[in-house]
């Protein structure tokens, strides 16, 4: 075990190897009961992940879920944010993640060192930060918002407020052309919603008439103004089941469209495309997690996410925050 533990340090989980006879699915349904464990998914996760998790929701589901929970360790199969969310909010739990490395090309667009220089240049704004950034970034903003609550948020505040949106530069365009705001926004963006072609959008809605087109607010502004609906991975799950329309193309990271089609199995959705050939409509950092790593990381409890007390303390003040204005504005 001890030889276990030290290569994983060294290499990650690259040398171990799984009994391919092991059936996965109920090996990691044992270690949760051994270790009181309790498994949160978001929808960007492949599949299997998502049947196996006890929890699958968007950012703001999935901070309330690893604050109230009672178990001893929390796995998180998403990305390092939202780990590091989860740490924040509940630290005397195991929070651990079945590969380290899975960041998130928004949060990375902005470092802490270069905000507080931007933050610095407007001293009179509040600064609202969306979800997906790192706890530096936290630390240095006002309220976090998440997909689900952020027009909400910017709505409670007094007209006249100066405000700074970061990192997401799209989802703060959104938020201003739906509130009247002006809100300053910081310059960065989603490597995947970014990737998604107009003109191969609009030429699929030519060949389906009927469908509606449904987008993440992460999407750039030219795909936004043709969708039908814009939300966050909750959001479109719910209306895909909702509304009456039986076709839906979704602008978004293709994980979702697992729960859409257990959701509403005779209802038809098609992936937005990407402007090349790739599969870039899959998150190159939500799929570094897998199966066999999420049942390595559960075995040894490892990678672990461990965080500066000082830092954690003030990463959390404006995550309390937007839980608190999200319990008070009414937002499931
Ligand atoms: P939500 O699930 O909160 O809508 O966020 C989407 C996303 O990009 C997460 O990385
Ligand atoms: Fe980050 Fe975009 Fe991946 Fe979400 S989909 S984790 S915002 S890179």
């Amino acid at each position: 075990m001890k030889d276990n533990v030290d290569n994983i340090k060294k290499k990650g989980w690259l040398d171990i190897e799984i009994d391919p006879m092991l059936d996965l699915l109920a090996e990691i349904e044992k270690l949760k009961k051994e270790k009181n464990a309790i498994v949160l998914a978001h929808y960007y996760q492949e599949a299997d992940i998502q049947d196996v998790a006890d929890y699958i929701g968007d950012s703001l589901g999935l901070a309330r879920k690893a604050q109230e929970t009672d178990a001893d360790m929390i796995v998180f199969a998403g990305v390092h944010f939202m780990a590091e969310t989860a740490k924040i909010l509940n630290p005397t739990k195991k929070v651990v993640l079945p590969d380290l490395n899975a960041g998130c090309s928004l949060s990375d667009s902005c470092p802490p060192s270069l905000f507080k220089k931007f933050k610095q240049q407007h001293p009179d704004h509040l600064v609202i930060s969306y979800i997906n950034c790192s706890a530096g970034i936290k630390a240095l903003s006002d309220i976090i918002c998440t997909s689900s609550n952020a027009q909400k948020i910017v709505e409670a505040l007094p007209i006249g407020q100066k405000i700074i949106f970061a990192p997401d530069k799209n989802l703060g365009g959104f938020i201003n052309k739906q509130t009247g705001r002006n809100m300053v926004l910081w310059n960065g963006a989603c490597m995947v919603h970014e990737m998604f072609s107009l003109e191969k959008i609009t030429k699929l809605k030519v060949r389906h008439p009927n469908a509606k087109l449904i987008s993440h607010p992460e999407c750039e502004e030219p795909v936004l103004a043709i969708s039908d609906f814009i939300g966050s991975t909750t959001q479109l799950l719910e209306f895909v089941k909702n509304d009456a329309c039986q076709e839906f193309i979704v602008a978004t990271e293709t994980g979702i469209l697992h729960q859409m089609i257990k959701d509403a199995p005779n209802k038809t959705f098609i992936p937005a495309p990407p402007n090349n050939a790739c599969a870039c409509n899959d998150c190159p950092h939500m799929k570094l997690n897998t199966l066999e790593k999420l049942y390595l990381c559960m075995k040894y409890e490892m990678p672990e996410l461990l965080m500066d007390e000082e830092l954690r303390l003030a990463a959390k003040k404006p995550i309390d925050r937007m839980l608190q204005m999200s319990k008070e504005l009414g937002i499931r």
